[in-house]
């Protein structure tokens, strides 16, 4: 895997660019694989955009839909809706019914493949997940690792894969958190951690990350302590493999106003000089 560490970016500074891959489709790059192209990325599409030729990819895709509704294959997908479309599924149609924004995870070459009639479409091998409204799902709040208890966290589980047990989930911080007497452990995963926040702020070593921030985390590499002053939903993957939490002897400390500290690739720089900040008032 050849993808830069990205943590974190406010999605809001980067520009929308033509994705050459679908007509009339424009999307933020998030996360591109040199070799592969598979590609991160946040798309938008406009109320009535139609594709106009069936297609598939090699590559997985799961995506999980930010603003709007779109209808694939006769499906519709609504505002927080996700779903999981493993190699060789076929979009047979898809419509956007209003202006729609999706975060799309393709973890392969995301070059469509068209369907001409008569084609012999390759073996699907892994079952698709389609419509799944993630409103409709309970926070489970059972308590994996004691030593995100503070978090007072929940989880909506999407998918774990069969095979690479990857996994991803929505996982939700309460409010007014923050680890005991101000300081706590650092975690790591022998896995990519990826993350986008769907709504709220969560606080932590490279800064507070707000709706719409971004990261792609390679293995091995500490992060933490968290903590939130509003609440957060982040959507989760650990790619390629089992989500496994290991943990540092030490204790860091932790405050609610970190500064805005990433970690970004040559082409994220200059967009995430500055902390972007919401203007309310
Ligand atoms: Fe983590």
């Amino acid at each position: 895997m050849a993808r830069a560490h990205v943590e974190f970016i406010q999605s809001q500074v980067l520009d929308w660019q033509p994705w050459p891959y679908q007509q009339g489709v424009v999307y933020k790059q998030l996360s591109v694989d040199a070799e592969t192209q598979a590609t991160t990325g946040i798309f938008k599409y406009s109320a009535g955009w139609l594709e106009q030729e069936a297609y598939w990819l090699d590559s997985e895709e799961e995506f999980f839909v930010l603003k709007g509704e779109i209808t694939i294959n006769g499906v519709r997908y609504g505002e927080g809706y996700y779903g999981y479309f493993p190699a060789n599924y076929l979009r047979k149609t898809l419509k956007a019914n209003k202006d729609t924004v999706i975060i799309r995870f393709i973890d392969q070459s995301p070059k469509a493949i068209k369907y001409q009639c008569g084609d012999l479409v390759p073996e699907v091998t892994k079952a698709a997940i389609e419509g799944i409204n993630t409103f409709d799902m309970h926070w489970d709040k059972g308590e994996l690792d004691k030593k995100l208890a503070h978090l007072d966290f929940g989880r909506k589980i999407l998918r774990i894969d069969d095979t690479t047990k990857a996994k991803t989930f929505l996982y939700m911080v309460s409010p007014q958190t923050y680890p005991p007497n101000w300081c706590g452990p650092r975690e790591h995963h022998p896995t990519v951690e990826e993350s986008f926040c769907v709504t709220g702020t969560l606080a932590g070593n490279h800064g507070v990350m707000r709706t719409g921030a971004y990261f792609w985390r390679p293995p091995g590499i500490p992060h933490g302590p968290y903590g939130s002053r509003t609440g957060c939903v982040l959507l989760i993957r650990f790619v390629g493999g089992e989500h496994i939490n290991h943990w540092s002897d030490e204790n860091y400390p932790f405050i609610f106003d970190a500064k805005y500290a990433p970690v970004l690739p040559d082409n994220m720089l200059l967009a995430g000089k500055k902390e972007w900040l919401p203007e309310p008032f």
